[in-house]
């Protein structure tokens, strides 16, 4: 008997020591979800960094990519972030408002002239203590990826701020997009990306804001006539995590893990570079939709029309934040 008994103990501690074997040989599985197509800067990056961990890391890491909303929306991704049923997400900097005043300040409209002077301000002390700005709230900024400027689609040619009265723009949930359409007499409405292109197929709305290359991959060009190029605003991203996630992997992986992040991001950027002129082209080439390039005089209507949603916004943003956003347009 005394010996039946130390066997099964002898078999039950193996079968213990099997499992926990097992479990220490698992990969860990990094979920990667986005509502882009893969085609794009952001699509482009999250697969560039799938496969930089396969080639490093490939037995102790795995990530899987969702995009196009696959697995989660903007709009719930981050709770679902917080719950821990995804790892890695990087929605446009206008979906943060809910976590920090902070990130509204890439809403400002007019605020940076070009990507040159978004990198400058981005590398910055100040740039990049803004990405540690939700810590409280349990997420961690690891990088910033670009996207690129937004230009106004529409069913109707818009040359100035007058033209856009009265018409439904669909815009991220962010209150600084939406103080600037009604800078303009325009009616705003926070809608998901994934539905954008039925609201506009459906003239459910007038109009959006985008970049080139979202307005190609999504095909918005395919069903708006118009788009106006106004550079007016920065759709850029932030690389997020959960810091009980990032904190609680071993000191060696979480650093390899952010080299690997920092390589697809560079490399991502340039994609981004390259499609704002490749995508602009295309939809140039489909003649789906008329380019509308605005004079200096035109494009200074615009600018007077929504620059005093700055004021508006000074006390939450920071009135230094913004001036030292600005002066990254000198070099
Ligand atoms: C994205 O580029 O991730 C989506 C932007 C949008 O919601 O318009």
């Amino acid at each position: 008997m005394k010996r039946t008994l130390a066997a099964f103990a002898l078999a039950a501690a193996s079968t213990l020591m099997v499992g926990l074997a097992n479990a220490a040989d698992e990969p860990i599985v990094i979920k990667f979800s986005h509502v882009v197509a893969e085609n794009t800067p952001k699509g482009k990056m999250a697969n560039k960094f799938k496969e930089l961990v396969a080639e490093r890391m490939g037995d102790r890491v795995m990530v899987e990519v969702y995009p196009n909303s696959q697995l989660f929306g903007d709009d719930n991704v981050l709770e679902a972030m917080q719950l821990g049923d995804v790892q890695l997400a990087a929605p446009a900097l206008s979906k943060f408002s809910r976590y920090t005043d902070l990130l509204a300040l890439y809403d400002l409209p007019f605020l940076f002239e070009d990507l040159d002077a978004v990198d400058r301000f981005q590398q910055s002390e100040k740039g990049q203590s803004m990405m540690h700005s939700m810590k409280k709230k349990g997420l961690i900024g690891l990088g910033y990826l670009h996207n690129g400027m937004k230009q106004l689609s529409s069913s109707q040619p818009l040359r100035v701020p007058a033209d856009a009265k009265g018409l439904k723009f669909r815009i991220m949930s962010s209150p600084v997009l939406e103080a600037q359409f009604e800078a303009i007499d325009a009616t705003p409405l926070k809608k998901p990306f994934s539905e954008v292109f039925t609201l506009l197929q459906t003239k459910a709305i007038d109009g959006q804001e985008n970049t080139w290359s979202n307005i190609y991959s999504k095909k918005f060009f395919e069903v708006q006539p118009y788009i106006t190029e106004t550079n007016h605003g920065l759709l850029d991203y932030l690389v997020v995590t959960s810091t009980e996630f990032w904190m609680g992997l071993p000191e060696d992986l979480r650093s390899e893990l952010k080299s690997a992040l920092d390589e697809a991001i560079i490399y991502g950027n340039q994609i981004a570079r390259d499609k704002g002129i490749q995508d602009r082209q295309a939809i140039i080439d489909s003649k789906r939709s008329e380019v509308i390039e605005l004079s200096p005089e035109e494009r200074a209507q615009w600018v007077q029309a929504m620059k005093p949603v700055w004021k508006k916004f000074e006390k939450d943003i920071g009135a230094e934040l913004i001036d030292a956003a600005y002066a990254a347009n000198r070099r």
